[in-house]
Order: C-alpha cells, then sequence, then structure tokens
C-alpha cells in the first residue's frame, strides 16, 4: 500500500481531524487515568523523548508513526506492550484512544503535523525549532489557541532547575544592566564535515516522497535525510535554530523580551567543503529593546576555546558577568565600576593592568554545578511537565507562544545572512519595516498537495 499523499486524501484527513476536534477538547482525565500518548517519529531525538516518557508511570506509548521501520522496531521493543505501528501519522491522529502525540520529525513537518494534531484534539510536544518558517510558527500558535490544546515544544532548558535560576537572577538584576549578550556553539567538523555523497535511489524501504513532505521534491541523497537534514535549508534553519534556539530561549527569559529590534548577520562556508547548504562559520547580532547587543557564534570550522566547552552563553552586566553552560552556571563579578576605575590614580602600567585586583566586587561570586547527565535531566522534568499541563489544562514551562517566538528570533537571523541585510524587525506584527525582500522569507510555498491551513 502507498503512503503517498493525494489531494484528496489531504483533506479528508482535515476534516476527520476538525470533526474529532470538537469531541476531544471538552475531554477532561482523571488523576487516575493514564495519558495515551501517541508518537511520531521514534528516530534520534525522537528515541530519548521517548526514553524520558516512559519513566513516568502515569502516561503509556499506545503507537507509535515512522517512515523507517527499525527504528519503529527499536522503539516498539523498548515500549514493550506492543504499541501500533503506523507509517502514516494521519492514521494515528485519527486513533480516539490517543490523548497527546509526540511530534520528533525534521522541522519541516513540526507545522503540519501540530496543527493537524490540534485539529484532532490531540495535545502535543512537540521539538524544536518550532517551525521552518515565521509564518508556520505563527499559525501553530493560532491552532493550539483555537483548538484549546495543550503545547509544550521541546526546548527542554526551560525545565531545567539551574536555567531557571541563572535567568531569574539576569531577569532580577542580579548582575546589573545587561549590555551584552554572548552564545556560541562550536563543533569542528573540519576537515570533511558531513562529506559529499552523490545523489542516488532511495532505498527500497525508505519512502523519500513521504519524507520531503511539504519541502521541494529533490532527488533523494543520504546527507538530506536522517540526522543530516540540518544542514540543509529545505528542511531546517540549521545549526542556528537547531542549537541557537535554546540559547535564544533562555535569552529571551532573561531579558524579559521575546522579540528583538533589529538584526544582522555574516558567515559562509570558509573551510569545509561538502554538499550542506548552510555556513560552517556564522555570526549573528541583533539588538534587543533597552538596550543589549545579543551574538551568536556558529563555528563549525575552528577549534573549541580552552576548556573545551562547545556551548555556552555569557550575559555580560554592568555588574558582573553569568556565565551558563549546559551543566550550570557561574556568576562572576566584576570589581569596579566604570567610575570607580576613573576616579583611582593609575601610576605606571603596571597598576593599570591591576587595576581590578583587590577592589570589593559589587556583587558575590556563585558556582552552581549540576550533576549527571544534564540534558537527559531536563527532557525528563520537561515530558513530566507536559503531562501535569495535560491534566490542569494550564500552559507549559514552554509553551507554543515561547517556542514561536524563540524559534522567530533564531529564524529572522538566517534571513538577515540570506539576504545579506541589517533589518528591521516589528515583534508585535511580525514583520520586517525596512525590507519587503526580506519579509518574502517569512514564509515559503508548500509542495503541492500539501498546504499550510489557515
Ligand atoms: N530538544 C533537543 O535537544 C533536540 C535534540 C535533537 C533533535 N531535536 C529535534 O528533533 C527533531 C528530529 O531530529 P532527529 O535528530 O531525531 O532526526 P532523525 O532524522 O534522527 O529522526 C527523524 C525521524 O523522523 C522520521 N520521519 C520523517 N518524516 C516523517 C513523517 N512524515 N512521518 C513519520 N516519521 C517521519 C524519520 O524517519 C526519522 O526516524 C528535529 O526537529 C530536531 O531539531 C531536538
Amino acid at each position: 500500500m502507498s503512503n503517498r499523499l493525494s489531494r484528496r486524501d489531504f483533506t479528508k484527513i482535515t476534516a476527520v481531524a476538525s470533526a474529532s476536534s470538537a469531541f476531544s477538547s471538552v475531554h477532561v482525565l482523571g488523576a487516575n487515568n493514564r495519558i495515551r500518548l501517541g508518537f511520531i517519529a521514534v528516530g534520534n531525538r525522537g528515541d530519548q523523548v521517548l526514553d524520558a516518557f516512559l519513566t513516568h508511570k502515569d502516561a503509556e506509548v499506545v503507537a507509535i508513526c515512522d517512515l523507517y521501520q527499525p527504528y519503529m522496531d527499536f522503539a516498539a521493543k523498548k515500549i514493550g506492550s506492543s504499541p501500533k505501528q503506523l507509517k502514516d501519522y494521519r492514521r494515528l491522529l485519527e486513533m480516539k484512544d490517543i490523548d497527546a502525540v509526540v511530534i520528533n520529525t525534521p522541522d519541516h513537518w513540526h507545522a503540519l503535523q501540530t496543527i493537524h494534531a490540534c485539529q484532532a484534539g490531540k495535545d502535543v510536544y512537540v521539538e524544536k525549532p518550532l517551525s521552518l518558517c515565521v509564518t508556520e510558527g505563527r499559525k501553530m500558535v493560532d491552532a493550539a489557541r483555537q483548538h484549546q490544546r495543550v503545547i509544550q515544544v521541546g526546548i527542554q532548558r526551560r525545565s531545567a532547575h539551574f536555567c531557571r535560576e541563572a535567568a531569574e537572577f539576569v531577569r532580577s538584576g542580579g548582575i546589573g544592566k545587561i549590555t551584552a549578550v554572548r552564545a556560541f556553539h562550536i563543533q569542528n567538523e573540519w576537515p570533511k564535515g558531513i562529506g559529499n555523497p552523490p545523489d542516488e535511489t532511495e532505498p527500497s524501504d525508505f519512502d523519500w516522497d513521504n519524507w520531503l513532505g511539504p519541502a521541494p521534491k529533490v532527488p533523494y541523497n543520504k546527507n538530506r535525510s536522517f540526522y543530516r537534514f540540518r544542514w540543509f535549508y529545505d528542511y531546517s534553519g540549521g545549526q542556528l535554530t537547531n542549537f541557537g534556539v535554546h540559547y535564544m530561549d533562555t535569552i529571551h527569559w532573561a531579558l524579559g523580551h521575546d522579540a528583538p529590534l533589529a538584526v544582522t548577520a555574516m558567515g559562509g562556508k570558509l573551510a569545509i567543503e561538502d554538499n550542506r547548504e548552510i555556513p560552517d562559520t556564522l555570526e549573528v547580532l541583533w539588538m534587543f529593546p533597552g538596550g543589549t547587543l545579543v551574538t551568536f557564534s556558529q563555528f563549525n570550522a575552528s577549534a573549541p576555546p580552552a576548556g573545551l566547552r562547545n556551548g555556552e552563553i555569557e550575559f555580560r552586566g554592568t555588574k558582573g558577568t553569568l556565565y551558563l553552560q549546559n551543566n550550570g552556571y557561574e556568576v562572576v563579578p566584576d570589581a569596579l565600576t566604570a567610575n570607580e576605575i576613573l576616579a583611582r590614580k593609575p601610576i605606571n602600567r603596571a597598576n593599570e593592568r591591576g587595576w581590578r585586583m583587590g577592589a570589593k566586587p559589587m556583587i558575590e561570586p556563585k558556582k552552581v554545578e549540576g550533576q549527571g547527565d544534564m540534558a537527559a535531566q531536563a527532557t525528563a522534568s520537561h515530558t513530566r511537565n507536559f503531562l501535569d499541563c495535560i491534566r490542569s489544562r494550564q500552559q507549559c514551562n514552554c509553551d507554543i507562544e515561547i517556542g514561536h517566538r524563540s524559534t522567530s528570533s533564531t529564524l529572522i537571523g538566517n534571513i538577515a545572512y540570506k539576504t545579506k541585510s541589517y533589518l528591521e524587525w516589528d515583534g508585535k506584527n511580525e514583520r520586517f519595516t525596512n525590507s519587503p525582500t526580506a519579509n518574502k522569507y517569512l514564509t515559503y510555498e508548500y509542495r503541492a498537495p500539501y498546504k499550510l491551513p489557515s
């Protein structure tokens, strides 16, 4: 049986989804009911999120869906209770005995599957980045609100205790006024990167057309599919949205703003000669309200800094710096204010260099370090929060509006890079005010018969 999607099929699923929505939105779970989950995609991240949900005894995975049978076999074995196996997510959404779905597909599928799930009356845990373009994200928010769905976006740091503490400390003025934030992700892929495999015929057991979904039809290339899709713009915003959205989300949280005023970017494929489309080196700058300059550096063709940290955010305040890493944070006070420095009498160069030594810091130093696998712990808390919110009908720690805003800030960085521009952003209306050309990148044309619901 073919899994390909005909126009008639597509209309039918939307109709079924809308009909069941009226039924499901009034269904409230009791404390003793187990929450029944359907997984859409059980690849790399799907497997990690599955591990997290399997630790929660008040949930059960009743169905799984993936285009790749070996991944489904692996997941089914792990789940153990013979979940229904499907290759078409629309069949999974039709199942009346599913309360919520967990979407772990590549980014270009997130919008359609989330909106269809909302229409079908399912609550949704959807992986980051929320969408491939800003318009998709806004429509996802609208669908969630219209169908009164609980949505958790998979930016799991929102549920990490140390991130909350750090964000609240910065936000409450703990290191003074924040004038600059520097975030970076470094993963040295030099010299060969992801290689340069030729286009080829798709494997006989893999439905490439269905994997592409709304994306343009192109010949199968190994690098464009499993995991490596993140190096291609048809399916991903590259490492800026892949890793950058985690950082940007914490930056929004700590600054108390959910959109920048302006953005610009520069970069390129400077050292790696593989078939990736995204830059191997990229620098993005945003100006945030209140006067905070934020930069994100994506360095995939250079060595990491000393200490082997490959990712970090530095919040630079007038009283000190907060370094946030994936397992904790550190507050380093600045010893003197600029005025105090100027008031001192420099005697010679040596003294000048020693200005800060021995001076009284304006804030206390602090170091918080987590134990064990912090990423897995954050995902466990994040999935727990989703299940709790399904019962309480409260908004999740990373509600869809939050996930959309954080994703949008990274997506517009890519637009600045692609259009080589300095762009002014109207966060309220989600439009650029100084570039009609850049506004065209806020949406993209789906391949027929796929259609972004309006
Ligand atoms: N929160 C995090 O820390 C984190 C970490 C890694 C990945 N992710 C996100 O998870 C998503 C998936 O990334 P990945 O690394 O797991 O990719 P992957 O290629 O390993 O897995 C994607 C899976 O989706 C399946 N798939 C594709 N189209 C489908 C469809 N129409 N229906 C059903 N299944 C389909 C594929 O067969 C594959 O098994 C991405 O959006 C990525 O950004 C999040």
